[in-house]
């Protein structure tokens, strides 16, 4: 086995092998999840805390759904409604949760390199669930899975990630991985949401649909992040769709069998047009959120491996 980490706080730490290690392990686990029992005991005995300090849909839910199939025992902390709002620290919260022994804490929140400073603290296993802009780990593999099995393969492909890509983790996390397994990535927005230094990534950058579509295998496109804006980056919604809205005119540029992706919450009509998210012919929004619940029940396997080999070592009886 190739995956030899504590924690799984982004993909940068990651090397190509086990990338691969963790997708061919979510293969599996996707099959399990189309069976009708799709029970496994990987985790059994081991307690799950996901501890949100941002909304999230899908994210959560599939941590949840992942590690319940997996046998562990999961709490969802509603955050906004802890002590938080009473002025209890990050740290002091995760120090609590920590004296209740939680193997894996599965962690979203605001601020960029929040939950990396948690996992210093803490004895469990941690998975970021997306901080700031900076990462979102899962949400990169996923998108890999996804990819990988519409492709049949995740190398040489040319990506077009399109739209917010300043404030997004979900870029910032997929260009890495994408760039670590050698595909090309180009990056498509209007330059007021590119950030500052893209250029030292590796990435293609262009501010024209049409040019940043042409030949693509991929086409990803991302949620305008209004809640990480402090000024005006863009005109008005309606001019955004004429100029990078995903409609039917500016996908013909892309390869005939492109796909699109995108990893929700969607403004229809804003970043893609309805009809093309719904198109089953082109898009596998679906997929993504199916490939999400695997790969996130891969990534607890494999560290729970790891935590159960580390004690193991200590002479801890697990
Ligand atoms: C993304 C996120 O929260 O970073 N959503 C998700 O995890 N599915 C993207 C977004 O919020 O736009």
């Amino acid at each position: 086995m190739t995956f030899r980490h504590r924690h799984l706080l982004g993909i940068e730490p990651l090397h190509p092998a086990e990338i691969s290690t963790i997708l061919d392990l979510a293969d599996r686990y996707v099959d399990l999840n189309q069976s009708t029992n799709k029970r496994s005991d990987a985790l059994a005995g081991l307690t799950q805390i996901n501890m949100f300090f941002e909304n999230s849909t899908r994210t959560q839910a599939s941590f949840e759904l992942a590690g319940k199939r997996l046998g562990a025992d999961v709490m969802n902390m509603a955050m906004q409604a802890s002590s938080i709002k009473k002025g209890e620290t990050l740290i002091d919260t995760a120090l609590t949760l920590n004296a209740m022994h939680p193997d894996l804490l599965v962690v979203r929140h605001p601020q960029s390199g929040a939950v990396n400073l948690l996992a210093e603290k803490v004895n469990a296993a941690v998975l970021n669930a997306g901080d700031g802009r900076h990462e979102h780990p899962t949400q990169a593999l996923l998108d890999a899975l996804t990819i990988r099995r519409e492709k049949g393969r995740l190398h040489r492909l040319t990506v077009a990630i399109c739209g917010d890509i300043a404030h997004s983790r979900v870029a910032r996390s997929n260009l890495i991985l994408l760039g670590k397994m050698e595909n090309r990535v180009r990056l498509v927005g209007p330059p007021t949401l590119m950030p500052a230094k893209i250029a030292e990534f590796g990435v293609e950058v262009f501010d024209d649909m049409k040019a940043g579509l042409e030949g693509a295998d991929v086409v990803m496109m991302l949620r305008l992040q209004r809640e990480r804006m402090d000024g005006g980056f863009i005109p008005s919604e309606r001019e955004y769709f004429h100029r990078f809205g995903l409609d039917a005119e500016k996908l013909a540029y892309a390869k005939d069998d492109a796909i699109v992706m995108h990893p929700g919450p969607m403004n229809r009509g804003v970043e893609i047009d309805g009809t093309i998210a719904d198109d089953i012919n082109r898009s596998v929004i679906q997929e993504q959120v199916e490939m999400g619940v695997a790969v996130r029940m891969a990534a607890m396997d494999l560290l729970a491996r790891n935590l159960r080999e580390a004690q193991a070592a200590r002479g801890v009886m697990v």
